[in-house]
C-alpha cells in the first residue's frame, strides 16, 4: 500500500502540492488525471524519494520514506519500476544498456548471463524482441516507450509507476501500452500508478482515478463516475482533453 498523507511542496515561491491525501491499495491500478503543470509528475517523485516533501509523508507499505538514509532509500526503490515521462533513455547507451540499467544499481550485480536473459524476457513482452544492439536514436517514439517500459519492469517490481506513457503515441500504439500495462497487473499483480492525459487509458487500465486540482486531490472515484460527472472542474477537464 502506498499512502501520501498531507503532502506539500513548493518550489521558490509556486506551492505545488498544498496537502496532497492520497491512498493506493496493493493491487489496484490508481490513474491520475489533472492540468499540465498541476503537480502530477512531482508527486510521483515524491513516492520514490526523488524529490523531499516540505510537509506531509509518504508510506510505503507503511514504512515513512521521506527521512530515509540513502541505503534504507535504496531497499524502497527497488521495489519500484519507473516509467520517467518522455521515457528519458540513455542516447549513448543500446536499448539492452538502458534496460539493464536498474539491475546494475543493484549491491550485487547479477551475472552476464541472468541480465542477458531478463533483458530479453522484458523485450518480448513489451513487443520489442531482438532490439538489444539498437541505440535509442534508431527507435521511433512509440518504441522508446516500450524500451522504458521494459526498464521499468526489469527489477519485477511491486509498486510501478508510469508517467505519461501514451502521450504522443497514435491510437494503436497508445491501445498496445494500454493492454501491456493491464497484462502486466495482471500477471504480477503490481500495484500501479499511471498518469495520463488520455480518457481512453482511463477507461482502459484504471480500477480508481484520482484528479489532482490547485494542488490537491479533488475527485476520486471510479473511470465510470469521473467520466460522467457533472462537476463543473471534471467536465471542463475531461471535455479540454478529449478535443486533444
Ligand atoms: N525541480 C523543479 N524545480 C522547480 N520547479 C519545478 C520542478 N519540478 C517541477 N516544477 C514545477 O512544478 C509544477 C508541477 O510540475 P509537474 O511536472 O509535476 O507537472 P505535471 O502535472 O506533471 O504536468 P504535465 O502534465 O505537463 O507533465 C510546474 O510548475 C513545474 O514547473
Ligand atoms: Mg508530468
Amino acid at each position: 500500500m502506498i499512502e501520501i498523507e498531507n503532502l506539500k511542496k513548493s518550489f521558490g515561491t509556486k506551492d505545488v502540492l498544498k496537502g496532497v491525501n492520497l491512498t493506493i491499495k496493493d493491487g489496484e491500478t490508481m490513474v491520475i488525471i489533472g492540468r499540465s503543470g498541476c503537480g502530477k509528475s512531482v508527486m510521483l517523485k515524491h513516492i520514490v524519494g526523488l524529490l523531499h516533501p516540505d510537509a506531509g509523508t509518504v508510506k510505503v507499505g507503511g514504512l515513512v520514506i521521506n527521512d530515509l538514509k540513502q541505503k534504507a532509500l535504496y531497499q524502497v526503490r527497488k521495489q519500484f519500476g519507473f516509467l520517467f515521462q518522455g521515457a528519458a533513455l540513455f542516447d549513448s547507451m543500446t536499448v539492452e544498456e538502458n534496460v539493464a540499467l536498474p539491475l546494475f544499481e543493484a549491491e550485487v550485480r547479477p551475472p552476464k548471463n541472468e541480465i542477458d536473459a531478463v533483458v530479453a524476457e522484458k523485450l518480448d513482452l513489451v513487443g520489442l524482441p531482438g532490439t538489444q544492439k539498437l541505440k535509442p536514436a534508431e527507435l521511433s517514439g512509440g518504441m522508446r516507450k516500450r524500451v522504458g517500459l521494459a526498464r521499468a519492469l526489469v527489477t519485477n517490481p511491486q509498486y510501478i509507476l508510469y508517467d505519461e506513457p501514451t502521450t504522443g503515441l497514435d491510437p494503436i500504439m497508445s491501445d498496445s501500452i494500454d493492454n501491456l500495462i493491464h497484462d502486466v497487473k495482471e500477471k504480477v499483480k503490481a500495484t500501479a500508478i499511471v498518469v495520463t492525459h488520455d480518457m481512453f487509458s482511463v477507461k482502459n487500465v484504471a480500477d480508481r482515478v484520482a484528479m489532482m486540482h490547485e494542488g490537491k486531490v479533488y475527485f476520486i472515484g471510479t473511470p465510470n463516475e469521473v467520466l460522467k460527472s457533472k462537476d463543473e472542474i471534471i467536465f471542463e477537464f475531461i471535455k479540454r482533453t478529449e478535443t486533444l
